[in-house]
């Protein structure tokens, strides 16, 4: 089995739909240029028939874009599939998604079917999607809540019928990462045409563990995996792209290869950021502002020493120019002298005690010391001598 994970992002569909995040065509299409820039294999434009808006976006990013893959969502519905494939007729490379809720909970509470019809009716969407275009992905959505047997057969009708991809979402955000990676390697062990189709992660993440699922999907042979720049989407979000490529990346244990160009991340996470409203939150891991400031003394010390004692990614690999330290009541000697070198004072060692015992005084006070406060600390020992 080839090493190769394939990314793909739906940030522009799944990540669309938190509230107050809404983009129009023009600022979609500044995303989908930043996402193929950044390498990403396949890119969720929209969902075409729940809005002529979104028809329309899905139309122009096929127009623009060269190299990605554009796939349109679909439910498991003729008109769905029609829409999704006349907004992809401009696509250089095309793909479908449909799919049907296979949970118990979907197919009693919110399908009103049974096992057996949700089987026939996801076949037949795959055939008809499959006579409109070659690539098809099928998602069995609630997958993290389906019964694995269940699952199997579903999994191995739909590749019959002719999908391309099947996508096991985790809608809920309800599994734990053991628990969806046995239910991968389950797929891969119990469906005998399994090696027709790439299998997807796509999870959520309302228990924090969507970056562990998927990881956890790809390690018992899933190869592509579902992502948003930030991990925004629906309720607590998706997997983080930025968190999955960088986990690859720096387990290079694991063997897994990406085409991600990770130092387009940080700028990848701005402008999603930027068109769509919605701040990242400061300790997020790789793009959050603190990812990559050190504010205690021992670490900052350790980091002066040696970056890598307490940085485990280089800052410049993700796009960011370098690390920082912040200088805060908590900081040391070391990190206020380091700081005041750059800043051009080279203090001798009592100058140094002096300048830090003001420092202390002040950083109780006020929050942030910025260079200003340190020149005019510095400055002041300066004039005593
Ligand atoms: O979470 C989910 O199940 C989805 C599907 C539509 C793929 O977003
Ligand atoms: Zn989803």
């Amino acid at each position: 089995m080839s090493n190769r994970v394939y990314i793909f992002d739906t940030t522009l569909r799944d990540g669309e739909q938190v509230p107050g995040c809404q983009l129009n065509t023009i600022e979609k299409i500044e995303v989908a240029r930043q996402l193929e820039k950044l390498g990403v294999d396949i890119i969720e434009a929209g969902f075409p028939v729940s809005s002529p808006g979104d028809f329309n976006s899905v139309v122009e990013i096929s127009k623009v874009l060269k190299d990605t893959t554009i796939c349109a969502l679909s439910r498991a519905v003729k008109k769905d599939i029609e829409v999704a494939a006349d907004a992809l007729k401009y696509a250089k490379k095309g793909r479908i998604h449909t799919g049907i809720g296979t949970s118990f909970y979907h197919i009693n509470y919110k399908l009103k079917s049974n096992p057996d019809e949700i089987i026939k009716k996801a076949v037949e969407a795959v055939k008809f999607a499959r006579n409109l275009i070659d690539d098809v992905e099928f998602y069995a959505e609630d997958a993290g809540r389906t019964d694995n047997e269940y699952l199997a057969r579903v999994v191995e009708a739909v590749i019959d019928a002719g999908a391309t991809v099947v996508n096991i979402p985790d809608t809920t955000g309800y599994c734990l990462p053991q628990e969806y990676g046995e239910k991968i390697a389950f797929l891969m062990n119990h469906v005998p045409n399994i090696d027709k189709a790439i299998i997807s992660t796509h999870c959520h993440n309302d228990l924090g563990m969507a970056t562990a699922n998927s990881l956890s999907g790809i390690i018992n042979g899933a190869r592509q995996v579902e992502v948003t720049i930030n991990g925004i989407g629906e309720r607590a979000g998706n997997t983080s792209l930025e968190e999955v490529v960088m986990a690859i990346k720096c387990h290079k244990d694991l063997d897994f290869e990406t085409n991600i160009n990770t130092r387009e991340i940080m700028k990848s996470s701005r402008l999603v950021s930027t068109l769509m409203r919605m701040p990242v939150q400061p300790n997020k891991a790789i793009v959050g502002r603190n990812a990559f400031a050190h504010s205690s003394g021992i670490h900052q010390d350790g980091v002066l020493k040696n970056r890598e004692n307490y940085e485990i990614i280089d800052p410049a690999e993700v796009g960011v120019k370098e690390s920082s330290i912040v200088l805060t009541a908590r900081s040391g000697r070391a990190a206020l002298k380091h700081r005041l070198q750059v800043l051009g004072y080279n203090l001798e060692s009592d100058e140094l005690d002096e300048v830090y015992q003001r420092f202390l005084d002040l950083a109780d006070k006020k929050k942030d010391i910025t260079d200003e406060d340190l020149q005019i600390l510095a400055g002041r020992e300066q004039s005593h001598k």
